[in-house]
This record gives C-alpha cells, structure tokens and sequence, in this order.
C-alpha cells in the first residue's frame, strides 16, 4: 500500500467537497485518521471559506447562543483563509482537551462517539464547492469548525459530548452481552438509531433559551453553520419548538435534506448533560431497545463498529 503524502500532489489542486484527489486517494487506503494537507487547498477554497464566514458573523451575532460567540471569539479564527487544524487546537486544547482531528470522511458511529469520549472531534477538512455555498448535506469544514468547535471551548458543552461518548462505550458492552444474534442485530440498531437521534436533534439542531432576555437562540451546529437556516429557525413560522422530552426526540425520525420544521429548546447545558445521564440509563433499563422506525437509517458499517469495538 503506497502511503498518503501531501507532497505527492500539485500545490492548490483543491480540497473541494467530492472533488478532492487527496482524500479520494486516503479512502481508497482506507485511512480515515489523516493529517491536513494544506498546501492543497485552492485559492477558491479560502474563498468560500472568506465568504461563508463573513456573511455567517452577522447572523451569529443575531441567533447564536452566547457560548457559541464566546468560542468564536477565543478561536480566533481567521476570516479570510481556511484553518490550519493545529491552530485551532492552539486556543481550543487549552480551554477543554478538545482537539480538532482531520478525517477523510465518514467515520463508522462507534469510532466517532468514542472519539468525543477521548476529546478528539472528527473533522472533515473539505470545503464546500465555492458556487454551492448553502446548505449541503455532507459536512464540510465551515460546518465542523465554525459550526461545531466553537461549541467544544465551553466546558459543559465538552464535558457533555463525552457523556455521549460514554454512551456510545456502555452500548457497545451491553451489545457484546447479547448472545442471541438477531436480537442483538435489532436492538443495537435501535439503540443506535436514538443515539443518532438524540444527537441530531441537540448537538446538530439544538435550541437553548437564553436565561437574560428569554429569547431563543441556537446552538446546534447544522444551523450555526447554515446562512438560511440559522434566520428561518428561530423566526421561521412554519417551525414547531417545543421544550426537549427524551422521550420525543429519540422517536422522532427526520429528514437531512431540506431546513428542520421541528426543533427542540433546552433550557442549558446542565440540562442538557443531564439528558444524556438519563439516555444512558433508558439504554441500560432497555428503553432504547424499540424506538420508532424510520430515519436515520443504520448502516452495516455503523452497526458493526458497535458490535465489533474493541473495549478496553
Ligand atoms: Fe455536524
């Protein structure tokens, strides 16, 4: 197997949301831990890194939760050129433990949870097509670190993403305990689909109402790294909030290919740890072993990593 160099590429080809040679190359390794390769980035690349972040701060400092905009500021991250992961994890280590850990893509759901619960966020360091700057529904890495890692410098924000982590640890011993094959194949997807859930209606499209002025504001990352979606979710008429009931958001099926018409709001981040307290105990008491069907679908890949962890 011939190893990944960034040296083996021209300077500038691109590192384009599925128009990347280098991660093409990376995946066809089957490397999916890899180092940023960032002479490779073009000069349209940190041009639409410029303009998403430019027209992005206004709508932040209107919608966003106030954590996130104190983590923008301790970032310090540069609006005109896409960031160098090791300088993010300048200000961000510091601050949590957090690092950012470049990705070539997906990464099976066991390996992402568990590394959250190491404080290593997976980070894809693609970037989105310059004309195609909306909404897409792979992540690229405006979504990971401008809408994710913010969030990682707050402390009960990370402390509350290692929970999850460790939920992904318990549900992987209570999988390997199951001995009868097709049932351990049907609860673990059920379990693993409210994880997906739960994480996606919080993590990914959460709400938090701000204790000051009452008014609601977001501080999940698909919205936070979302030109329209971040106005439309917190003004929009046509989206349903309601308070977050465990029980509801691990049922609740939904869609990634158009904005979210249903959210839901916490009420803090200790809140919010406390949730993930209380997923870890339905999954114990075997609460998690019959959600709802429908979206999001487990794969084989994603229900393997469960099945086959490695549990130290
Ligand atoms: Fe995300």
């Amino acid at each position: 197997m011939s190893t990944l160099a960034e040296a083996d590429f021209p300077a500038g080809i691109g590192m384009t949301t599925t128009q990347a040679p280098f991660i093409e190359q990376a995946q066809a390794q089957g490397q999916i831990y890899i180092a940023q390769p960032y002479s490779l980035y073009s000069d349209e690349n940190h041009e639409a890194w410029r303009r998403l972040y430019a027209r992005m701060l206004p709508q932040w400092e209107k919608y966003a939760n106030e954590h996130f905009l104190a983590g923008i500021a301790n970032l310090c991250l540069n609006p005109e050129k896409v960031p160098l992961l090791e300088d993010v994890n300048k200000f961000l280590s510091p601050l949590t433990g957090f690092k950012a850990k470049p990705v070539s893509g997906y990464v099976p759901a066991f390996q992402f949870f568990d590394c959250l619960r190491n404080r290593d966020f997976p980070t894809t360091i693609t970037v989105r097509m310059l004309d195609k700057l909306d909404y897409l529904p792979e992540p690229d890495i405006f979504h990971d670190i401008a809408g994710h890692v913010p969030m990682h410098t707050d402390k009960y924000f990370a402390d509350t993403l290692v929970r999850f982590g460790e939920c992904a640890h318990t549900a992987a011993v209570l999988a390997q305990e199951i001995k009868d094959k097709s049932e351990q194949t049907r609860k673990v997807a059920s379990i693993i689909k409210a994880m997906a859930r739960f994480f996606w209606f919080t993590i990914e499209f959460g709400l938090m109402r701000d204790r000051a002025s009452g008014s609601i504001k977001a501080y999940g990352s698909g919205l936070l790294s979302s030109y329209g979606e971040l106005e439309y979710s917190i003004k929009s008429p046509d989206v349903q909030r309601y308070p977050v009931q465990l029980e509801w958001i691990i049922n609740q099926y939904f869609e990634i290919d158009h904005y979210q018409p249903l959210l839901f709001i916490v009420d803090s981040f200790d809140h919010l740890f406390s949730l993930v307290d209380e997923l870890e105990l339905w999954m114990k008491e075997g609460k998690l072993d019959n959600v709802s069907p429908g979206e999001p679908e487990v794969n084989d890949a994603d229900l393997r990593s469960f099945l086959d962890a490695e549990l130290g």
